[in-house]
């Protein structure tokens, strides 16, 4: 097996780093203005992980492309982290959003887009009840608390290195088996381990051993988890997952804002997962700020049962702006023309097509890496097989190693996500973009490896 010489990447990021500064004049002077407007100089403090010394600023996106401050063309396989997995400012949404920004965008009071919407994801997840937020963090956030209501149980349970948005109960982790604060949490209102158990995924006994207690109101999960690498789920996993969910009164909660990448309905319709509660955001309305959550006709039920119509606006469920009617026009025009079943027969080949690519380069080098896909998202991990859970693949992380790869990529024009290795395909994706990556890449595992 090849190994990386550390020697060589210290050399060779420098080297990037100098390239990217100089070919990036705009984006380094706007980096430089920002730092006395912006904390940390960034809108938004994750937008500092990029690879290089700054963000790239941007200045237009379309399609699968975007084009920066300093005039360079990018191909985008990051599309905003999924929010952007329509492809950016698809017209058809742009030209929806337009009439509706001109028609009213925010009532407290419902559109009939609301009516299609809450349909169409009823005939997608076969969930008959939908409600809807501006974020896929809020619609976990409000699922959860639920779940908590209905079942009266204090906790919920997540697994191992999951990630769900900026939901305090999710921001946790194992520590040698035992329950506390992940790495990095700010400033957590409690310690988590009194609001969440963890396990790792795929393994069901420790699954069991946590439901035993009954006091997990629900579990919360992506179907296949996408946020530390791709992680599938063994053969059968989510079967007796749910057996189990169902045999110790616990509600699943399945979070399809990532794996909606699998298909029209998700991981949940591809394999028949059958959840109670169902959140999906992000690409939902292509960008447009909004997620749902569904639910089943018992959840529905035992939620009348125990919310009262005085109280029904403080329950600590809620958002000035959710459900307005910018969103519903966004959300209806990418379901009915965007993210349809035709775009993910094209989406699905590209990403098989970077999967082969990658993986032929990986053998070709003789690394102990993999290349992983679900449905039109594909990624790389640093270790021969596949992880099967969160602690095997956050030990084969290896930041600085990433960061060659992402900085690389970007330096020839090719946009990673910045947390992990992943790629995504939107539908105006093409195959000569999957080719540019596949170039690029194994343009860097010789540098890398020769
Ligand atoms: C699986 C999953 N759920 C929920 C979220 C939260 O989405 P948002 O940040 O749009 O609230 C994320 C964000 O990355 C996610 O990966």
């Amino acid at each position: 097996m090849t190994s990386i010489d550390r020697r060589k990447l210290h050399t060779l990021y420098p080297r990037e780093e100098k390239r990217f500064i100089a070919e990036h004049p705009r984006s380094a002077e706007l980096y430089r203005r920002a730092q006395n407007s912006l904390l940390g100089g960034v809108p938004m403090n994750w937008m500092k992980k990029w690879a290089g010394a700054f963000p790239v600023f941007v200045k237009t996106a379309h399609g699968a492309h975007f084009t920066d401050a300093d005039g360079r063309e990018y191909v985008d396989l990051c599309l905003g982290d999924t929010g952007a997995m329509t492809g950016h400012s698809p017209a058809i949404v742009a030209e929806a959003v337009a009439r509706r920004v001109r028609e009213g965008i925010t009532l407290m009071l419902p559109t009939e887009d609301a009516l299609w919407v809450g349909e169409e994801l009823k005939r997608r997840f076969s969930l008959p009840y939908w409600q809807f937020t501006l974020t896929a963090t809020d619609a976990n956030r409000f699922a959860i608390r639920i779940a908590r209501e209905i079942t009266q149980r204090p906790k919920i349970l997540v697994y191992h290195y999951c990630y769900h948005g900026t939901v305090d109960e999710s921001f946790a982790a194992l520590h040698h088996g035992v329950v506390g604060p992940r790495r990095g949490n700010i400033g957590p209102p409690v310690n988590p381990a009194e609001t969440t158990r963890v396990v790792e995924f795929n393994d069901l006994a420790a699954l069991e051993a946590a439901l035993q207690h009954h006091d997990v109101a629900c579990v919360l999960a992506e179907p296949a988890m996408t946020n530390v690498g791709i992680i599938l789920p063994d053969d059968g996993y989510w079967k007796s997952a749910r057996e189990l969910t169902r045999r110790y009164g616990t509600l699943l909660i399945a979070d399809e804002t990532h794996t909606i990448c699998a298909g029209p309905g998700g991981c949940t319709r591809e394999w028949r997962i059958d959840p109670d509660l169902l959140v999906f955001g992000k690409p939902i309305g292509s960008g447009i700020p909004g997620a749902a959550y569904g639910c089943t006709e018992e959840v529905a039920q035992r939620i009348a049962a125990r919310i009262q119509l005085e109280d029904c606006d403080v329950g600590g469920i809620g958002g000035t702006l959710a459900g307005n009617a910018l969103s519903l026009a966004a959300m209806r025009a990418t379901l009915e023309h965007v993210l349809t079943p035709a775009a993910f027969a094209h989406m699905i080949p590209l990403a098989k097509r970077f999967n082969d690519g990658v993986a032929e380069n990986i053998r070709v080098a003789g690394l102990p890496w993999n290349v992983t896909r679900l449905g039109c998202r594909a990624e790389y991990t640093f270790t021969q097989r596949p992880p099967r859970n969160g602690g095997e693949s956050a030990a084969a992380a290896d930041f600085e190693l990433e960061r060659f790869l992402h900085l690389y990529a970007l330096n020839r024009g090719v946009l990673l996500t910045p947390f992990h290795n992943m790629a995504l395909m939107c539908p105006a994706t093409t195959e000569a973009d999957i080719d540019l990556h596949t170039k690029i890449f194994g343009a860097a595992v010789c540098e890398l490896t020769s």
